[in-house]
């Protein structure tokens, strides 16, 4: 990074240590009345009678099972391999070909809405509906029977990468509820994308040099979506789908033939060294014969999932980074802000502000609201205030002498024009959601370890640990979605009590997933690597759970815990809130400490520790959906 881009965190480190230790103090002794300001729909009654009821649960240390609390039932509902509609049926021997693939759900569940059909009869609302979920990537060793490229090079084949490129992308599924959910098969909605899905483009990159290539010269048809981690919602009723590590899809052999301009670019965003091997068979996938092709991912991509046939969209005008989720929230003016976060270690929060407002009778049409506005960086400063930092080609810095051409440039090169704003550096910014009644913008920071160390910035008061094992959690506030100034505060810090964590009840390390339910219940999923989980200072964690957080309290009590291996991520509720759908993400992957002890789940799989939930003999583990209900019929988390 050159000495003209971000300087934003060069305070002395007295100074910071402290104005880190008086955030830390107000923390400790004014948060509840803080978060209880934040709720200003409650009264004081119900803020004194506490919004859980559930008995917490204990860790689970490597136990093979999805746990919930006493009352409530966690049944399997969609695993990699089900049928969205009535087609094929999966095989155990991953023997389904890749078209079978193409009619399944894929691999690695990642976040999930439930979308209501529209009736004017509540108690319909609750019980009928589509589920839209992202398969974020894939596991080779389990797809295949034989594995991947890594695996097997000399059986790498183009219908291995079709099977791959299938198993990624979006689930759609209709879904009803008669004495228990059931998927509705078939059904005319059931639908899957994938990495091979024709999409448009719309906002200031359509059809720019960025994005055209020798199958597209016009930039204007992109195939497919990768790497969908979580999402978000229009208030339109469409489905948004954030397509995070796009990076490890490409392969570049050689940067040579590479300007000193284009290196920085590929650095910037990490490309050159593909995970899976796709180059060998799909040209798109070899940066030196379509350097191009990496420009096309990386977006917000948005579709109608009571359309079956409606194209998805990438809107460029929120910028091209790795997106994480996308949260929003409505003007006074009825502008929407778009909230999303770039989940690497020292990468930014970003806002995009439509240009105009939201029209309730234009339904889907609205999505054109999303191509024109202006995307914005958070600056966090040290004394809890904030701005947003416009990235507008011609403002600023972002001209011709730092090397933008124009807006799509910009765009494209997000990340580098926000360096160059000084935008604040995040210890991975994960999810972020939005208080429905106070308008609060929670992100999660999920860890980072490198803070501090040489050549890296030094602990910042929003991002106050050197060494940021466990993550936190921080809150933005402003007057109005449409505001370019805001306030932000450290609400918790995760990890153990040893330590400095301010949890308030069970404790949790890694948050990542979020969502503030309709009564003010927030619920915080973990990913904790395998590298750590059931290890060391990780060991009193357990395996990855959910809990609930009562946001008048901070009372955290534990509601899920997952089988081995495995990341909780996605959660979504009817509105009666009756029932919640959790994703359970790569059961089996193998912990650090199995891997030392020689522990596996089934011998024909050596990399995976569980058979979650299948539980067959020899079987594979299955990332899956799991459908939450209390057995008294009330909502969860009472
Ligand atoms: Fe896909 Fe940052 O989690
Ligand atoms: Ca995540
Ligand atoms: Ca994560």
């Amino acid at each position: 990074m050159s000495e003209e881009k971000n300087l934003n965190n060069e305070s002395p480190l007295s100074l910071l240590i402290h104005r880190r230790l008086s955030r830390r103090q107000a923390l400790q002794y004014g948060l509840s009345a803080f978060l209880a300001s934040a709720m200003p729909g409650l009264g004081q009654a119900e803020t004194l009678k506490g919004l859980i009821g559930f008995k917490a649960i204990d860790i689970a240390h490597l136990i093979d099972e999805v746990i919930v609390p006493e009352g409530y039932d966690a049944r399997i509902f969609y695993r990699w391999g089900d049928p969205v509609s009535d087609g094929p049926s999966f095989k155990i021997d991953a023997s389904n070909s890749a078209q079978e693939q193409l009619q399944q759900a894929g691999m690695h569940h990642d976040a999930l809405q439930f979308f209501p059909f529209p009736t004017s009869l509540e108690q319909e609302q609750s019980n009928h509906g589509l589920l839209v979920m992202n398969h974020e990537y894939i596991d080779p060793q389990l797809l295949h029977a034989d594995g991947g490229f890594m695996d097997s090079p000399e059986s790498y084949s183009a219908e291995k990468v079709k099977k791959e490129q299938y198993a990624h992308g979006v689930s759609v599924i209709e879904i009803k509820k008669t004495e228990d959910w059931q998927i509705v098969r078939p059904s005319t909605y059931a639908r899957r994308i994938t990495a091979r899905t024709a999409m448009s483009v719309s906002g200031p990159v359509a059809g720019s040099d960025f994005i055209r290539t020798s199958v597209d010269p016009q930039g204007k048809e992109i195939l497919g979506t990768l790497n969908n981690c979580s999402n978000g919602k229009t208030p339109w009723g469409t489905y948004l789908t954030c397509e995070e590590n796009f990076n490890g899809y490409f392969q570049l052999a050689t940067a040579e033939m590479l300007d000193e301009r284009q290196r920085e670019l590929m650095q910037r965003y990490e490309l050159g060294t593909s995970y899976y091997g796709w180059q060998q068979h799909d040209k798109r996938f070899d940066l030196e014969s379509e350097p191009n092709e990496a420009n096309r991912f990386g977006w917000i991509v948005e579709f109608d999932p009571f359309d079956p046939a409606s194209k998805p969209v990438k809107r460029t005008a929120l910028g091209r980074f790795a997106h994480e989720n996308v949260a929003h929230k409505v003007a006074k003016d009825n502008r929407i802000a778009f909230y999303s976060g770039d989940d690497a270690k020292f990468e930014y929060i970003y806002k995009f502000i439509t240009e105009k407002s939201w029209d309730g009778s234009l339904g889907a049409q609205n999505g054109q609201l999303m191509d024109e506005g202006i995307l914005y960086v958070a600056q966090l400063n040290e004394n809890g205030s904030g701005i947003w930092l416009p990235l507008v080609f011609g403002e600023g810095k972002l001209t011709s002498e730092a090397g933008f051409s124009d807006q799509a440039d910009v765009l494209v090169h997000a990340r580098l024009a926000a360096d160059y704003l000084s935008a604040t550096p995040m210890d991975r910014p994960e999810w972020i959601t939005v208080n429905p009644d106070s308008g609060d913008v929670l992100v999660s920071l999920t860890n980072n370890s490198s803070r501090g160390q040489q050549d890296k910035p030094n602990a910042h008061s929003a991002n106050p640990r050197a060494n940021n094992q466990f993550g936190h959690i921080i809150k933005i506030t402003e007057q109005d979605a449409s505001s370019t100034h805001f306030n932000w505060d450290v609400v918790v810090l995760a990890g153990d009590k040893q330590s400095d964590s301010t949890i308030r009840g069970d404790q949790y390390a890694n948050p990542d997933g979020l969502m503030i339910d309709k009564r003010g219940v927030l619920w915080v999923q973990t990913d904790v690597s395998s590298m750590r989980l059931n290890t060391g200072s990780f060991a009193q964690f357990g395996n990855n759970q959910m809990l609930a957080v009562d946001l008048n309290t901070q009372e955290t009590r534990r509601f899920l815990t997952g089988p081995i291996g495995c990341e909780i991520t996605g959660v979504t509720m009817t509105d009666d809130q009756k029932t919640m759908w959790v994703n359970v993400q790569h059961p089996g992957e193998v912990p650090s400490i199995l891997k030392q002890k020689g522990v596996i789940k089934s011998p024909q799989h050596p990399n995976a520790a569980s058979n979650w939930p299948d539980k067959k003999p020899n079987g594979r583990p299955r990332s899956a959906t799991v459908v939450i209900t209390k057995r008294d019929g009330g909502v969860i988390g009472t």
